[in-house]
């Protein structure tokens, strides 16, 4: 431990994950290391939650993104949760968001800590953050996940750091930790390109904020991502021709541009998919790396990669992690307000690739909230890169629960991403190019190029009744809904199918 702690006098400060949880105090506001699943603070809030059984009290928990361990699902039956931002994957959790005992902000990632510095989200008492090491000044050197830590450190009032010998002490260097000015008085971020390095390799904090050293030995649960299938090798195989000809008609060069690619099981096989492209020293500019990436860092399609954090698979975290020192000249971890940062987004040129739990025949997409109700994960950082990205994409297989639900509709029942926002879908079946279509032009592409054949006549019906209509983006509102509402009703939009009129 003399080599991870090395803040001098700094077993004055440890303690028990239990002792240190008894710090948290009802009515608090919490921040914690956390995303994708990656490099959360574990011990002290499950230590917390089993205090909690004994003795109740709710906090506000703040992250980076999601958590893995359980942590958010041993906390929600807890109760300790009274509310959560601005992520979470958790099937717990998700329940009792959805019932309403949970009180959820859906926040864009990059903004968290930009409305935190600011007081909008109230004041930080505590901040838990797990660390690889501690500097001789006090510096925490983050471990799969940078995500909100840095500011979260400067926001809260006392710093609880979970020092987890777990990870490889290689990991010091790998992080670029920059916290950007308070505005107006703002200077440009200098970040150019995936490989820019701004910061330092760790977070400042003043040792005397320091309030407890708990030393922990507990891995990341590994990615939950279901392998790549036909219908995702079709979505990549859609999205590979689709490059090659941006770089046959000159739009795009051999080196493409910065890849982001979201979350889920459908983004990491697609971005896997590329890897059979033959392009090479490509680069990422994303928030999380899958499986997928450090594949094809490995094969050389990514020359660098550069995110927020790093969540593996079982069979690839055991080839990378102990060999993570070779990793650190090609892959580089920011805080998430970096790797989502609007601006650079914008001005770098990123190709993202997010998921949709389904799109409409305009083109809005809906990322998270089924039948317009209930949450599913959170927005996450797929607004950060929709809006601003140089090529906007969305994936999503054309049908989902066996073909009872098609996921190109007349219209979203919940707005993520706008048409605006959107420049190409892609499902199993194709590609729809949206860029510089009129609506109408998008229906026609929409439904023949992504919808299933099963969905195709109702949804080519609905677009054609509502163009008699008229309107530049044509709709009968009185039907509009109406095939989420079949679900609800029935489990199945599929009696759609058997009239072209479904009033
Ligand atoms: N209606 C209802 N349910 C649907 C649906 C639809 N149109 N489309 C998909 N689903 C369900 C699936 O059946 C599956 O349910 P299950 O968990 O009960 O099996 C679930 O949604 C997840 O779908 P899956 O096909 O496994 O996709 P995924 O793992 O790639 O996740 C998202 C897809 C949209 C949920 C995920 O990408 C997400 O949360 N996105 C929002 C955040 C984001 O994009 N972040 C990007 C930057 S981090």
């Amino acid at each position: 431990m003399s080599h991870r702690c090395r803040l001098p006098g700094w077993e004055s400060k440890k303690m028990s994950a239990e002792q240190a949880a008894s710090l948290i105090k009802d009515g608090m506001i919490i921040g914690t290391s956390g995303f994708t699943r990656a490099g959360e603070a574990k011990e002290v809030p499950l230590a917390l939650a089993e205090r909690a059984k004994k003795e109740p009290l709710k906090i506000t928990l703040l992250t980076g993104a999601s958590l893995g361990n359980d942590v958010d699902a041993s906390l929600t039956n807890a109760g300790v949760l009274e509310r959560r931002m601005p992520f979470q994957v958790d099937r717990t959790l998700r329940k009792a968001i959805n019932k309403g005992e949970v009180l959820f902000s859906d926040i864009h990632l990059s903004e968290v800590v930009e409305q935190a510095r600011h007081g909008h989200l109230g004041h930080m008492d505590i901040a838990i953050i797990e660390a690889t090491a501690i500097t001789e000044d006090g510096g925490i050197v983050p471990t799969a996940s940078v995500g909100n830590s840095a500011s979260f450190a400067r926001l809260a009032d006392k710093v609880i750091i979970e020092v987890n010998d777990i990870w490889p002490e290689a990991l010091e260097g790998l992080h670029d930790i920059y916290i950007p000015e308070m505005r107006p008085e703002r200077t440009p971020i200098a970040v150019t390109a995936a490989d820019t390095r701004i910061g330092t390799p760790y977070i400042q904090v003043p040792p005397e904020k320091i309030a407890a050293i708990v030393l922990t030995h507990r891995p990341d649960s590994p990615s939950a991502n279901v392998p790549a299938d036909a219908d995702t090798q079709h979505i990549a195989d859609h999205l590979i021709a689709f490059f090659k000809s941006e770089v046959t008609s000159g739009r795009l060069s051999n080196q493409l541009l910065p890849f982001q690619a979201g979350i889920g099981s459908m983004a990491n096989a697609v971005l896997e998919g590329l890897g059979a492209a033959g392009f090479e020293g490509l680069t990422m500019y994303s928030e999380v790396l899958q499986d997928s990436a450090i594949k094809l860092l490995e094969n050389g399609t990514f020359r660098f990669a550069s995110a927020t954090s790093i969540t593996l698979g079982e069979e690839v975290g055991k080839r990378f992690w102990p060999n993570v020192e070779q990793y650190k000249d090609r892959i580089l971890l920011r805080p998430q307000e970096i790797s989502n940062l609007p601006e650079i987004i914008r001005r770098i040129g990123i190709i993202g690739i997010n998921t949709a739990l389904e799109f409409d025949i305009y083109g809005n997409v809906n990322s998270t909230h089924v039948c317009g109700t209930n949450m599913m994960n959170g927005i996450g950082g797929s607004g950060d890169f929709a809006r601003n990205a140089h090529l906007s994409i969305f994936i999503s297989k054309s049908l989902a629960k066996n073909g009872d639900i098609s996921s190109i509709v007349p219209f979203v029942s919940h707005v993520d991403h706008c048409e605006h926002d959107v420049d190409i879908l892609v499902t199993e079946h194709g590609l729809a190019d949206l860029r510089g279509r009129a609506p109408r032009e998008r229906a026609l592409i929409i439904i023949e190029n992504c919808a299933d054949p099963l969905y195709r006549p109702a949804l080519l019906d609905y677009f054609e009744r509502a163009c008699e209509r008229g309107g530049h983006t044509p709709h009968l509102l009185e039907e509009a809904l109406s095939w989420h509402q079949a679900v609800v009703e029935s489990g199945s939009m599929r009696h759609l199918t058997e009239s072209s009129s479904p009033a």
